[in-house]
């Protein structure tokens, strides 16, 4: 870990790059961490200053030709993208700009035709920030080289307090919220003084500085961008900090000047960290490239051991109170409040439906059924799940969430792909080699082979037409009665589908969700809560998983959202904005799906040659040109599905439904200090008076309720569809975190 490296000064940094200026960029950058191994001989990463990286980064020569075709072969996975049609033509209602992809694409690769760019830095920042303003956070180009060098404000040598962190703080929750040191929210009540406000960042406005920098977070509203920003109570939570203001893939010049309203002025050093000896060797730019790009998938060897070790169970989870319930890894936390008002209260906390031990989300389904049969029988009467930070997972522990909440309703989780020429294909392909097989065959093929079984692992496959089921429950007859495709917004879809929960191949072999199956018998059939007694604690951050419970919670359960933080102004704000997309498609799987149907139709390949499926199998620039998670996929991926709202007969991809929370509050200092202050202001939100609790507008929004036929007006609310959505908190974080 980083931190227990800390105990070098900055001098040090400081004078070995005065020592090392002298030769190319990268050089610098390679004696430097030498020079830093040798004094720090026990440090696990090494340091070297910001501004050093971002120079050897722009140093790197640019490949005009190789470049231009990695723009086009990028064209052919990005064409998987569910909504590129909604972002080019957004409907009424949707609150960014809108996007031209393709457009924005062509006029980078026309620059670079042009000779515009020096560099591949230059070049490879730009291709992958034009995605990243879908603000989807399952749509990406992830590349390699910005994957080399992870950066870092703060000193060093005194702990935890050195990493700067900020945090945006209301005095009494009304007033609209100021900037301040995270650490001295944190330290400075037990110490006995007063914090002051940060006024600017490097001779900036400190809010108009910190706002422009959110932009890079690919969350569906400003308000949700800007609360990325700080440490996250609820992803702390599960041990790992976060702070992405603090540590990022962006660098910032080699200082990070801070002044307090009350005058005092701090200034923090920001360094690049790199792996220890990489830079071994690395003379130039060009070295640079050799070492680290174009490198492709991490080999066998590299990748991190398969059989994940079971957490230690603590205790408590970090920061939180003593629980009544607790995940092995985390995820899933059961507690009460106490105090006059809030003895009736439970609080489920969830930051992840991510689980990654083989247990992990058996344990996770037992524990909910657990705390809600616990806390009922305790007496319990109002709950409170708090949904903060949660990026998603795995899409059926948010079915099974809703299921236990709601026994009696059946997830809804409608879904639509774009119907691309590759998908057609590939489905048509897919049809003719199971057109004669049975669910029972596939069954059997299961249980005597297991996923090694050809029929069983295609019996998976989101081209199996047989697998899912209209949005009315019933199977679908054939290729072209799923492909459709039906038009909308000039782009083609497939028709909606739903999962369905009985048959044992739907997304997720290794997970039943309770009331279905094997855990039929595991649902109990009483409701713990009811609608008006539950709420949701959001802050903009779930997206994925996290969204499709929530849109199941809201539209079928009638459960209301209060959300909490935002940028300092009063009025509304969503509670979930990250991906409302169903289901990620790494490029890896995108191009995994195109070879295995070409590859399984020799006789045709002369004419897929003719194909975007065709053309997508010799197209692997791309996948060499990416970074990589640990699971060995791709970073860069495509939003493979769309979520549907029930009874929505204008099928609007939820992404593009603006829904407000039924009430919005801002963190206090004692909120940020403690989390039970957040769940009780939460409770006051949503049953207290809201006038005096909520932020000024933020109550009473037409588009809290979601609404059913079409999406006339803006108003409406989330929804749900499917897909195994593995570790997408993940996903993200290992692209923009240390
Ligand atoms: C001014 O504010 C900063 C940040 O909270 C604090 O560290 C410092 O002690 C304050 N200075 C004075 C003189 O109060
Ligand atoms: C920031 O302002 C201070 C004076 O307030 C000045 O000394 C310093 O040079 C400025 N820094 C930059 C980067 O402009
Ligand atoms: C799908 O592919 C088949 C076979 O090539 C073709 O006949 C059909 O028109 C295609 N459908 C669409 C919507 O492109
Ligand atoms: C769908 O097909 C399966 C066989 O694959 C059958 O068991 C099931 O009853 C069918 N469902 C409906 C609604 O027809
Ligand atoms: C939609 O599909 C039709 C064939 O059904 C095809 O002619 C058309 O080009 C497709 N549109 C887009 C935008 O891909
Ligand atoms: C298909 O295209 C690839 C790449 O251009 C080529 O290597 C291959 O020979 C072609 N296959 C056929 C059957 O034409
Ligand atoms: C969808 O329509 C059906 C039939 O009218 C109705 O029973 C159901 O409550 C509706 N669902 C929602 C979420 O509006």
């Amino acid at each position: 870990m980083l931190f227990d490296l800390l105990v070098v000064s900055a001098a040090v940094l400081l004078n070995s790059r005065t020592a090392a200026a002298a030769g190319t960029p990268c050089q610098s950058v390679s004696s430097m961490s030498a020079a830093f191994m040798s004094v720090y001989p026990s440090a696990t990463q090494a340091l070297v200053p910001a501004q050093a990286a971002e120079d050897c980064l722009k140093s790197v020569p640019i490949d005009k030709d190789e470049d231009l075709a990695l723009i086009d072969e990028m064209q052919l996975f990005i064409n998987w993208q569910s909504n590129l049609a909604y972002l080019r033509e957004p409907p009424e209602g949707y609150n960014e700009e809108r996007l031209d992809v393709e457009e924005e694409i062509k006029k980078i690769r026309d620059d670079l035709d042009n000779d515009k760019y020096e560099d591949e830095y230059t070049l490879m920042f730009d291709l992958s920030t034009t995605l990243s303003k879908a603000y989807d956070f399952h749509f990406g180009f992830r590349p390699d080289i910005r994957n080399v060098f992870r950066f870092r404000r703060g000193n060093i040598g005194r702990g935890l307090k050195d990493e700067f962190g900020i945090v945006s703080v209301s005095k009494d929750g009304k007033e609209v919220p100021k900037l301040y040191n995270y650490y001295d929210i944190m330290f400075s009540a037990e110490e006995g003084w007063t914090p002051s406000p940060i006024s600017q960042i490097n001779n900036q406005s400190a809010e108009e500085y910190v706002q422009a920098w959110s932009d890079i977070f690919e969350y569906h509203e400003d308000h949700a961008r800007y609360n990325r920003l700080f440490p996250n109570q609820a992803q702390n939570s599960m041990g790992s900090p976060v702070n992405q203001f603090g540590r990022s893939n962006v660098p910032d010049g080699d200082y990070t000047t801070v002044e307090h309203e009350n005058g005092t002025i701090s200034q923090y050093i920001n360094n690049a960290i790199l792996e220890l000896d990489v830079f071994e060797g690395v003379e130039s730019g060009e070295d640079f490239w050799t070492r680290f790009l174009n490198l492709g998938p991490p080999t066998t060897n590299s990748k991190r051991d398969a059989t994940k070790i079971k957490r230690q169970s603590e205790p408590t989870a970090t920061g939180y109170p003593t629980p009544e319930i607790l995940h092995s890894e985390g995820v899933i936390g059961g507690y009460y409040l106490s105090g006059q008002g809030y003895d009736d209260v439970a609080v489920l906390s969830v930051p992840s439906f991510s689980p990654e031990t083989d247990d992990g989300p058996e344990e996770f389904q037992d524990l909910i059924g657990t705390f809600l049969k616990d806390a009922t029988d305790s007496g319990k009467k109002k709950l409170v799940i708090d949904l903060r930070g949660n990026g998603g997972g795995r899409v059926f522990l948010g079915y099974d969430l809703f299921k236990q909440l709601f026994p009696s309703e059946d997830p809804y989780g409608a879904s639509t792909f774009r119907a691309n020429q590759a998908f057609n294909i590939t489905g048509l392909f897919m049809t003719a080699v199971l057109e004669d097989s049975t669910y029972e065959d596939a069954l059997d093929d299961f249980s005597a082979n297991g996923l090694n079984g050809q029929l069983a692992s295609l019996w998976t496959s989101i081209f199996n037409y047989k697998l899912p089921l209209t949005i009315d429950n019933d199977n679908f007859t054939s290729w072209e009665d799923y492909f459709g495709p039906e038009v909308r917004n000039n782009d083609n879809f497939t028709v909606p589908s739903r999962k369905d929960l009985n048959n044992f191949f739907s997304d997720d072999l290794t997970l039943d969700v309770t009331g279905y199956r094997t855990r039929a018998n595991k649902l109990n059939k009483n409701q713990p809560f009811k609608s008006e007694d539950i709420v949701l604690l959001q802050d903009g951050g779930c997206g994925s998983t996290c969204a499709v419970f929530t849109e199941f919670t809201k539209t079928q359960g009638g459960v209301k959202q209060v959300v909490v933080g935002g940028k300092p102004e009063t009025g509304p704000m969503q509670g979930v904005a990250g991906s409302k997309g169903s289901q990620v498609f790494s490029w890896t799987q995108v191009y995994n799906q195109a070879v295995l149907a070409y590859e399984n139709m020799p006789e045709y390949q002369e004419q897929l040659n003719e194909t975007e499926l065709g053309q997508l199998v010799f197209s692997q620039r791309p996948l060499m040109r990416t970074s990589y998670q640990a699971s060995g996929l791709s970073s860069s991926g495509i939003n493979l599905r769309d979520n549907i709202r029930m009874n929505d007969t204008s099928v609007t991809p939820l992404e593009f439904v603006y829904e407000a929370a039924d009430c919005r509050l801002f963190y206090t200092a004692d909120m940020v200090r403690d989390v039970t202050n957040v769940w009780k202001k939460t409770v006051d939100g949503q049953w207290g008076d809201a006038n005096s609790v909520c932020v000024d507008g933020s109550t009473g929004q037409e588009s809290s309720t979601p609404t059913a036929q079409g999406q006339k007006t803006s108003a409406a609310s989330t929804m749900g569809a499917s897909g195994v959505l593995v570790a997408i908190a993940a996903f993200v974080m290992a692209f923009l975190m240390l």
